[in-house]
């Protein structure tokens, strides 16, 4: 279990915002302190699939995202793009634990070259080299060699790769039971406690 609570979460382009929004409800709930990074094309696709509106500042888009989840916002903070000064930017300050999810195939190769070209690519290079946990939650169909080839060079950099692909053996009977089976097995990895679906052999037996 990690004691630390404090954890970094990037949104990206790739499509699924109903996973990283589900992810940061569970992780504010769980009493984490979130540092929240949202590249320009996650905008769009939280707009698009969620019809969710994030102003281009990390203060409004606090305020919008907290009224949107009904929480407290004490333990968010949503970071600039190039907010340098942020503690995810240096090993000396930056959470162990880092998820990105959804994750672009670009924020994926940028991430598998070291570009660090802004903050969001910046912390998930600080997280490897301090060798921290790194999840990538990919999300792309079909996969090309080049993709693939990303996925190996950061699983062998000690990152953990988890394709957006829920199952279905949890008998899922609504778009938010697919969410949480994937933000389920996410929490899992990070140590955080769940009791998001039932946990396989225990609540399931075969039919
Ligand atoms: C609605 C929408 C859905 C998208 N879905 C995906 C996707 O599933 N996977 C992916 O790699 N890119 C997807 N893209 C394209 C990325 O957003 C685009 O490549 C972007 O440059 C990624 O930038 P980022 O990694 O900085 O977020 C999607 C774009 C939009 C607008």
């Amino acid at each position: 279990m990690n004691n630390d609570k404090r954890i970094t979460l990037a949104w990206t382009g790739a499509s699924g915002a109903p996973y990283g929004l589900r992810l940061l409800e569970c992780l504010l709930a769980a009493d984490y302190d979130v540092f929240l990074l949202i590249s320009s094309a996650a905008r769009v696709v939280l707009a698009t699939e969620h019809g969710l509106k994030l102003p281009a500042g990390p203060d409004a888009a606090k305020q919008v995202l907290v009224n949107h989840l009904g929480c407290h916002g004490d333990k968010l903070t949503v970071c600039g793009k190039e907010d340098w000064f942020s503690p995810v930017a240096s090993g000396s300050a930056a959470p162990k634990q880092m998820v990105v999810c959804p994750c672009s195939a670009g924020t994926l190769a940028s991430v598998a070259h070291g570009l660090s070209d802004n903050l969001l690519e910046r912390a998930a290079d600080v997280v490897l080299k301090e060798r921290g946990q790194l999840l990538l939650v990919v999300r792309e169909t079909p996969f090309s060699t080049l993709h693939l080839e990303n996925m190996l060079k950061l699983s062998q950099m000690g990152a953990t790769i988890m394709p957006a692909a829920p199952g279905f053996y949890h008998q899922p009977q609504s778009i938010e039971d697919l969410v949480d089976f994937m933000v389920a097995r996410i929490l899992d990895h990070l140590g955080v406690e769940q009791g998001l679906v039932p946990r396989w052999g225990y609540d399931h037996r075969q039919p």
